[in-house]
This record gives C-alpha cells, structure tokens and sequence, in this order.
C-alpha cells in the first residue's frame, strides 16, 4: 500500500537538497505532501515541491479550505511518517516545546501516534553544539516518536568546516525506506 510523507522544510540553505527528497520518493511511489515554514518558502519556491511533489504545498495555517477539518488535522491525520529536512535549531526548539505557531509546528504536534518524526538538522557547529540546542535534542531523544539523524561534519556553507551539515539525501531517503517497511 502507498504510503504517505510529510516533508517539512524550514529556512536552512539545505532546503534546496530536500528537492531531489521529493523527487526521490515520488518516483517510488509514496505519496508526499510539503509543508513549508513561511521563512523556508524565501530559500526555495513552493512551486518547486508542488511540482516534485504532484500536490498542494502547504504553508498558510489559516488559508481557506473546502475540507471539513482544519488542514493541520488532516495533514497530520493522513501521515504515516514525517520528515522535516533540513530542520532548523528554530524549529527542533520548538517541537522539543510543544510550540505550535506556524503550520509544520502544528502538524507535528497533531499527528496521530503511530507516526514517527525523522528529523534530519542542518545548522553552523555553533548553533548545533550551543547547549540549549543540544538538551532540545535530548528532550526529542528521549521520546520514542522522535527519530533524529545528526548532522555530518564537513564544509559549511559560513565557510567553516564542523558538523553541521544535513546528511546525504540518499542516507535520509533509505531511512525513510527503512522506518517504513
Ligand atoms: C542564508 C541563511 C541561511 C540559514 N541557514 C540556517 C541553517 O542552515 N540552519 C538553521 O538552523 N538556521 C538557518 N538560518 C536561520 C533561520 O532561517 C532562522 O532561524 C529562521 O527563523 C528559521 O525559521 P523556521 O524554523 O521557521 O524555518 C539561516 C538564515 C539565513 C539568512
């Protein structure tokens, strides 16, 4: 049977990585609906994921909509996985609170709860080692719904070299395979 992903995107400069996610699982077959933070639409167009997607992009939490539930619901509800790649120190704070201020926050808080969250970060070493982000990390850790890939060392993007960087679309594909079998 199809199964159905969340992609969520938020404003990393990784977001352009997530494309070729998207394509990825649409060509075999899952069915993907995005959910984008209103910054992450600033880095790569909506209309990129829709068309990789063949769906709707999802952003605007209080957009009009014919359906009877609010969107977050059924988003939420028709998930069996979801993946926010790359997830920002910004939003992983905030799932690690229970914040709900935009569409993806509010999905994640709303999905049912068989359904797993792979969270793949990407930030500068600082952001990632700044102790505040390492004991939201904790906190997801220690939750079995939260399944987090850590960041690869190598070149950043601020021109450092240090563990930060989203892990390869591939290893995120796979564990998406993987999670879902
Ligand atoms: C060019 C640029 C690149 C950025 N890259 C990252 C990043 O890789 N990781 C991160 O956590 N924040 C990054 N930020 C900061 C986030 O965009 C910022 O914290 C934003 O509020 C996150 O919003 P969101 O979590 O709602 O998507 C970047 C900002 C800019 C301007």
């Amino acid at each position: 049977m199809k199964k159905n992903v969340i992609i969520g995107v938020c404003a990393g400069i990784a977001s352009y990585k997530t494309c070729e996610l998207v394509r990825l699982l649409s060509k075999d077959g899952f069915s993907v609906k995005v959910v984008m933070t209103e910054s992450a639409t600033k880095f790569v167009s909506p209309l990129v994921f829709q068309t990789l997607s063949n769906n709707p992009v999802y952003v605007d939490m209080f957009s009009l909509i014919k359906e009877e539930n609010p969107q977050h619901i059924d988003i939420a509800q028709w998930a069996n996985l979801c993946v926010i790649a790359p997830c920002t120190a910004n939003t992983l704070s905030k799932i690690a609170s229970g914040i709900c201020d935009n569409l993806l926050t509010t999905v994640v808080c709303a999905l049912p709860e068989k359904a797993k969250v792979l969270l793949a970060p990407a930030m500068n070493e600082c952001m990632w080692k700044n102790p505040l982000i390492e004991k939201n990390v904790e906190v997801l850790k220690s939750l079995k719904k939260y399944i987090i890939m850590p960041p690869a060392k190598g070149e950043l993007v601020c021109g450092t070299y240090g563990q930060g960087r989203m892990p390869d679309v591939t290893d995120i594909y796979k564990r998406i395979k993987g999670i879902l079998r």
